[in-house]
């Protein structure tokens, strides 16, 4: 059934290059089944490793995963204790299988936000998986949409003050370069799991003309397969950019 999808989106071809996944509902998985929010956020890292997997197999370039916001800095200690305790357990876990998967991760956001230990698991992540030519994996941590423009405007000013660039100068293309995602096109399919129907300040500039799918499925329930079916449902779909049907 699986790999019966799995052949369909490939023989349908066009593919997503680049997918994002806005991962939400973990704290609902662990409410339903009346356990701590924590063993949520735990349970949600074998689907980190279906959807890197499934990108894979597909044949998708590019994974970029909402794991921590700027925003997320206020929920309670003990929640953050949690995530942080969750992402240097998925580095302990998963480097190994990472690097032989060919899997080359980035950081993108505030890292300078982060406490020494999840620094330290996160640029060692970094360090050891470049190089990966299957697939680039952008985890968004302490990362926040605004932030990361008003860097840009920042950096662009800062530019421009040493006189190494011309107010006149900066277009779209200045922009897009001065953001952490520079190095990738824009992604082609955004999906959010657990229902909800918002940004939440996730790639506000990137999104402009991407598909989004939203599923019920709760992160930590989600498979390869519920990636599939949001390609599936992504080469039905018409990306007209303003124009007119063809
Ligand atoms: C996603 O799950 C993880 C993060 C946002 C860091 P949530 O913790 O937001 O789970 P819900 O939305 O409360 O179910
Ligand atoms: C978005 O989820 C952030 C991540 C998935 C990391 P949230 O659970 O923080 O978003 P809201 O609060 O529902 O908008
Ligand atoms: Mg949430």
């Amino acid at each position: 059934m699986n790999s019966a999808l799995l052949s369909e989106i490939k023989t349908t071809g066009d593919l997503p290059q680049h997918v994002a996944i806005i991962m939400d509902g973990n704290g609902r998985w662990a409410k339903d089944r009346m356990l701590p929010r924590s063993l949520g956020h735990r349970a949600g890292m074998k689907s980190v490793r279906e959807s890197v997997e499934g990108c894979i197999e597909a044949g998708v370039e590019i994974l970029t995963l909402f794991a921590f916001s700027q925003e997320n800095w206020s929920r309670p200690d003990s929640e953050i204790g949690a995530l942080m305790a969750v992402l240097v357990e998925f580095i302990n876990r998963e480097l190994k299988d990472l690097k032989r998967n060919g899997v080359e991760v980035s950081a993108l956001g505030d890292l300078d936000r982060l406490g020494p230990k999840s620094r330290a698991a996160v640029d060692k992540l970094v360090r050891e998986t470049a190089g990966g030519s299957n697939l680039n994996l952008n985890l968004c941590i302490s990362y926040s949409s605004r932030f990361e423009l008003a860097r840009a405007a920042k950096l662009l000013a800062q530019e421009v003050a040493d006189g190494v660039l011309r107010p006149e100068d900066i277009d779209e293309a200045a922009v897009e370069n001065r953001l952490y995602t520079a190095r990738w096109p824009d992604p082609d399919l955004l999906i959010r799991t657990s229902g909800e129907q918002r940004i939440s300040n996730f790639l506000l500039w990137q999104l402009a003309y991407t598909e989004i799918y939203v599923t019920p499925v709760l992160w930590p329930d989600f498979t390869r397969t519920d990636l599939f079916e949001a390609i599936a449902d992504f080469q039905r779909r018409e990306r007209r950019y303003g124009r007119v049907p063809t």
